[in-house]
Order: structure tokens, then C-alpha cells, then sequence
């Protein structure tokens, strides 16, 4: 007899049905132990390829692997009960062919626990999502200022700025939410051009930097921590100054180790009562 599957997480129609609703909160988690103390307070959490950047100290995502996706996004399913799992598929791994893009999604769904997975570009990979929704796997768009062309694109550039760009990202959204996606990414985006794409589109717009009028919001947790010092894009708020914590805390704990204040003797093992030590 097969047990039954209880899904008690957010579940993907469950996003989807949030199109115009209360925005949707949304963070990036790459391991398990942040992933538990966000997983109450999110709606969904995206293991995105930016922790090759935020992890690995890598200049772009480019050089993330599947292997890498894999262990971070088994490692979020793991420490989490509550949100909705999306996991980045990475550059190289879906671009050649809708089946290459289903032999890697498939990978990512049956070895991590993930509920979908998030691809970037617009009209050029909507018959490569409608394959993959097609067939069972849920596909999260990513449209605008898109990390795996940094090179194309000459940077990490804002989109939307001249009206035949902006018309291009609202019919990226399009072509992407028609092919089955259950809610778009919009990055890096002019706000006026964000908010025509959530108009444009049947299923939610979830924005970073790109405008408060879309269905929900993402930011990268790091950012949003003050954890990750390399750089701070404009559109990132910070709740918090972690590293700061940390800095403080490090040199404390340094200090307390060369004056030999730790380990004190309650940090320490005795012997059993009656035991002689050795000589
Ligand atoms: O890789 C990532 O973290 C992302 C989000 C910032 C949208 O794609």
C-alpha cells in the first residue's frame, strides 16, 4: 500500500491565487537552518543561483552547477514545513532543449523535494516551460534584468528604460504566463513598466527592484540580513546589520580566548565523582 503525499506547505495553486491578493512574501534560503527561522514568515522561498555570488564568492551565477542546486535546495526542503520551495534551474542546464530542460528540472523536483522551479528569459523559453508545465513540473518565469545574461546584456542593468525595452519585458511576462508559469519574476525593472506587466499578466508578478504595484515581492536574504557586504544594489532594504553582530561577536570571543577567560569551567568536563585522573 502507498502512503498518501500530505502536502501541508504552500502550495502552488495556492500562489497562483494570490494574483491581486495580499502581496506575497518571498526570500531566497540556500541552507537549512536560515531556511527554518524565515520558513513562518514567507510564502515562498526561492533557492536562487545567487548563492554562487552570496555563497561562493563567484563574480556572476554563470558558474553554478546542478550538483550545487541539488544539495541547497534538498538542504531548504529539509529545514522547512511551511513555504512553497522553488528551486533556480542554473545556466547551461535548460537552454539546449525543452527535454534537457525537463531531464534537469526533473532531477531538481525528485532529488531536492522542491514544489517547481524558477528559469529566466521571456518569449524564448516559453515553449520550453509550456513542455515542462506540460509534464507536470511548475515553472516560475524570470523576466527584465536577467543575472545569466550578464554578458549579453554587457551588466547587471536596469531594464524597461526606453519604450521599445519596455515593451519588450511586458511581452516577455506575456509570452512566459501564457506558456503555463505560475507566477513571474520581474527584476531590475522601471516601476511604471512592472506594474503595465502585472496588468498584462493572469498569474503573479513577484518584483525586485521593480515596483510595489507587483504581486509580491523578493529579495535576496542576505541583502536584506546586511550579510553579504559585497555589494548593495539600490533597490535592497536592510531590516537588519548582521555582519556588524558577527564582527563584534568574533572579536569578543577572540579576546576572551587569548586572555583564557573561555573556555571558564562551566564550558568544561569533569570527572565522575570517585574517578582518580591519570598522572
Ligand atoms: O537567484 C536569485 O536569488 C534570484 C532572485 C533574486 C529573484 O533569482
Amino acid at each position: 500500500m502507498t502512503t498518501p503525499v500530505r502536502i501541508s506547505r504552500v502550495t502552488i495553486p495556492e500562489i497562483t491565487a494570490r494574483k491581486g491578493g495580499t502581496p506575497l512574501v518571498c526570500l531566497t534560503a540556500y541552507a537549512a537552518p536560515m531556511a527554518a527561522l524565515l520558513d513562518k514568515h514567507v510564502d515562498l522561498l526561492l533557492v536562487g543561483d545567487s548563492l554562487g555570488m552570496v555563497l561562493y564568492g563567484l563574480d556572476s551565477t554563470i558558474g553554478v552547477t546542478l550538483e550545487m542546486m541539488i544539495a541547497h535546495g534538498a538542504a531548504v526542503v529539509r529545514g522547512t514545513q511551511h513555504a512553497c520551495v522553488i528551486v533556480d534551474l542554473p545556466f547551461g542546464s535548460y537552454q539546449e532543449s525543452p527535454e534537457q530542460a525537463f531531464r534537469n528540472a526533473a532531477r531538481v523536483m525528485i532529488e531536492t523535494g522542491a514544489s517547481g522551479v524558477k528559469l529566466e528569459g521571456g518569449s524564448a523559453m516559453a515553449p520550453t516551460i509550456r513542455f515542462l508545465v506540460e509534464r507536470g513540473i511548475p515553472v516560475c518565469g524570470h523576466v527584465g534584468l536577467m543575472p545569466q545574461s550578464v554578458h549579453t546584456a554587457g551588466g547587471f542593468r536596469a531594464t524597461g528604460r526606453s519604450e521599445e525595452d519596455a515593451a519588450r519585458v511586458i511581452a516577455d511576462a506575456q509570452a512566459v504566463a501564457e506558456a503555463g508559469a505560475f507566477a513571474v519574476v520581474i527584476e531590475g525593472t522601471v516601476a511604471k513598466v512592472a506594474e503595465r506587466a502585472t496588468e498584462a499578466i493572469a498569474v503573479p508578478t513577484i518584483g525586485i527592484g521593480a515596483s510595489a504595484a507587483c504581486d509580491g515581492q523578493i529579495l535576496v536574504t542576505d541583502d536584506v540580513l546586511g550579510l553579504f557586504g559585497a555589494f548593495r544594489p539600490r533597490f535592497v532594504r536592510r531590516y537588519a546589520e548582521l555582519s556588524t553582530t558577527i564582527g563584534e561577536a568574533v572579536a569578543n570571543y577572540a579576546a576572551d580566548v587569548q586572555a583564557r577567560r573561555f573556555p571558564a569551567p562551566e564550558h568544561t568536563f569533569g570527572m565522575k565523582s570517585g574517578a582518580r585522573s591519570q598522572q
